[in-house]
């Protein structure tokens, strides 16, 4: 109950497994860090970043919080994207939704839940922006699920808008936005076609998705 031994067994075996097949591989990512990814997702444990992409520790950046917002005074998102893009440089940044998302669910029913209803308001509004083609669905799991997607889509042109990415884009950087979704079903990705490479591309999106 104290120690959670298996953790630490599972941890030694995984570096001796990774040790194995490149014995500097630790060595050399202790010394720097070049991820070419920003990585901003849904904490769901049903949704581990680096694992469903194939991507070995060193390769991407991660951001994960509660139904993956992009919240223009979220300091700690903000502040990853800064890092990410300022400093490390990194050439895409992801938004990965997924679909059941437990947040997106509990936003669309509209129960009392506590602090997270705070957090929540962000996807009530994305669905009061929406309410038009959401009402027009008659499964609800149907609907979560297009929420889900369409607040994949908000938190893009979130990401388009903070300061960094308009500063990046402003010096001629190659930065892409990326909008996915994640199937919990079938462990697959899809690409929800809204791909951002530019502040005009951007403002298309923002005008096309209110
Ligand atoms: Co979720």
């Amino acid at each position: 109950m104290r120690t959670l031994k298996h953790l630490f067994e599972q941890n030694r075996d995984w570096a001796k497994a990774i040790s194995t097949r490149d014995p500097l591989f630790f060595q050399k990512l202790s010394t720097q860090q070049a991820p070419e990814y920003l990585w901003i997702g849904c904490a769901d444990s049903r949704v581990p970043a680096n694992e469903i992409v194939g991507v070995l520790p060193g390769e991407m950046f991660v951001h994960r919080n509660v139904a993956n917002l992009v919240i223009h005074t979220d300091f700690n998102c903000l502040s990853v994207i800064e890092f990410a893009v300022s400093v490390l440089q990194v050439k895409h940044i992801i938004v990965c939704g997924h679909y059941n998302c437990g947040g997106v669910r509990a936003a669309m029913r509209d129960m009392r839940l506590g602090l997270i209803d705070n957090w929540l308001r962000h996807l009530r509004d994305v669905h009061q922006r929406h309410r038009t083609e959401l009402d027009a669905i008659a499964d609800e799991n149907v609907r979560v699920d297009r929420l889900c997607e369409l607040n994949v889509i908000e938190q893009v042109v979130n990401v388009c808008q903070t300061t960094m990415v308009q500063a990046a884009w402003e010096q001629g950087r190659a930065l892409a936005i990326h909008g996915w979704i994640y199937s919990l079903t079938d462990g697959l990705l899809h690409d929800l076609n809204v791909g951002v490479t530019n502040a005009s591309e951007a403002l298309a999106l923002s005008n096309r998705n209110h």
